[in-house]
């Protein structure tokens, strides 16, 4: 078993990839449903099932195309099980076990943030096992120990909003569209450093936890303290956006460090949406040359949701557990909305 397609639908984008065990990625493609919501300033989850139902399947075939494949060639289908929206996992599990029947090939479950976690290894150079994870998503925020495929040990997480969250939260107080992670970052640039000051929640708690809903209450009071007649002046948004950038920075890679020296593992591996920011990179990466440990980070496009981290997560389960995944390959499927990474095994 070699060719594994693989199929997000986990929230707002539909991501399809194919995934050689010997020859790499052949193809990914992903719409994103960004412009749907838009006008919601959120995730809608009924549209969002929805969009997923028109674009997964010409999707796939844009994948077969573009990867020189044709559906029969594919071994193995990957889908994400959970965690995420319902409806709109129910979409992509349904379709990749009806196909995975419909070739007669084993199906095989994934978990989101799996993928997530596993992304970097895609990228050249790779980490190696054992590494700190350093997960940074929409909705979770969790440094974890990484042993091998399925060995994953939590070493802290957020008590109450996730980074992404933060972001996105501070980028609307502001007047950014959703989700607002990448456009806060780009007004942040043209803010002046030091104006402000906001609170860097738990930067010494002396553990590995997180909190940042106390962040978007602070960066409401600022907000508020400057809009003259519900306006607030250029300037003025893109300093608070330095500085809001900054606290939630200043927190994520203080707390990635005391990983890496709690743990004596030498790389740190970043994943999920934050990780595309670019502040978030550099201050790691400034960290990493002074003390001597690694960090790896997964491309650009694969920081946030797609489909080859999911043909990949399924690609080394399917390596690691051959036998039992084309033992276990009834085709029947459910999905898992909340999933707690921890209850993974090696053999799951
Ligand atoms: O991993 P992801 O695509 O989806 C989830 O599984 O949640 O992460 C999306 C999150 C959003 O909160 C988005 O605002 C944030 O990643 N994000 C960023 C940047 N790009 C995406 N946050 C900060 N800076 C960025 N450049
Ligand atoms: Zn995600």
């Amino acid at each position: 078993m070699k060719l594994i397609l693989g199929i997000e639908t986990s929230c707002d984008e539909t991501g399809i990839a194919l995934y050689h065990l010997e020859r790499g990625l052949l193809a990914h493609a992903l719409h994103s449903q960004v412009a749907l919501h838009d006008e919601y300033g959120g995730v809608v989850p009924e549209l969002a099932s929805r969009d997923h139902i028109r674009r997964v399947l010409p999707l796939i075939h844009e994948v077969m195309t573009q990867g020189g494949c044709a559906l029969r060639d594919v071994d193995a289908i990957a889908y994400t099980q959970g965690p995420g929206l319902s409806g709109a996992l129910l979409v992509g599990a349904g379709v990749g076990s009806a196909l995975a029947y419909a070739l007669n090939v084993p199906a095989i479950p994934v978990h989101h943030l799996e993928g997530h976690l596993l992304s970097p290894l895609l990228s050249d150079p790779a980490p190696e096992f054992p590494f700190v994870a350093l997960l940074v998503s929409g909705g979770h925020t969790q440094l974890m120990r990484v042993d091998g495929v399925g060995r994953y040990t939590l070493l802290g997480e957020t008590l109450d909003d996730a980074a992404g969250e933060a972001f996105d939260k501070s980028a609307k107080l502001l007047g950014l569209g959703y989700p607002g992670g990448a456009a806060l970052s780009a007004l942040a640039q043209k803010g002046q450093p030091g104006r402000f000051k906001l609170p860097r929640p738990m930067l010494h708690s002396g553990d590995l936890e997180f909190s940042f809903s106390g962040l978007k209450t602070a960066v409401l009071t600022l907000v508020r303290q400057h809009a003259f007649n519900g306006a607030i002046d250029a300037q003025t948004r893109a300093d608070i956006a330095h500085e809001t950038q900054a606290a939630i920075v200043d927190v994520l890679a203080a707390k990635a460090l005391a990983a890496i020296k709690q743990t004596g593992l030498k790389q740190l591996v970043v994943a999920g949406g934050v990780g595309a920011n670019r502040q978030l990179r550099a201050q790691l990466d400034r960290a990493a040359t002074n003390r001597g440990f690694r960090v790896f980070y997964p491309a650009l496009e694969f920081c946030t949701d797609n489909g080859a981290m999911i043909a990949f997560a399924g690609a080394l389960r399917l390596k690691q557990d051959e036998a039992k995944i084309a033992d276990a390959a009834n085709h029947r499927f459910d999905v898992k909305p909340r999933w707690d990474l921890q209850t993974l095994t090696a053999g799951d």
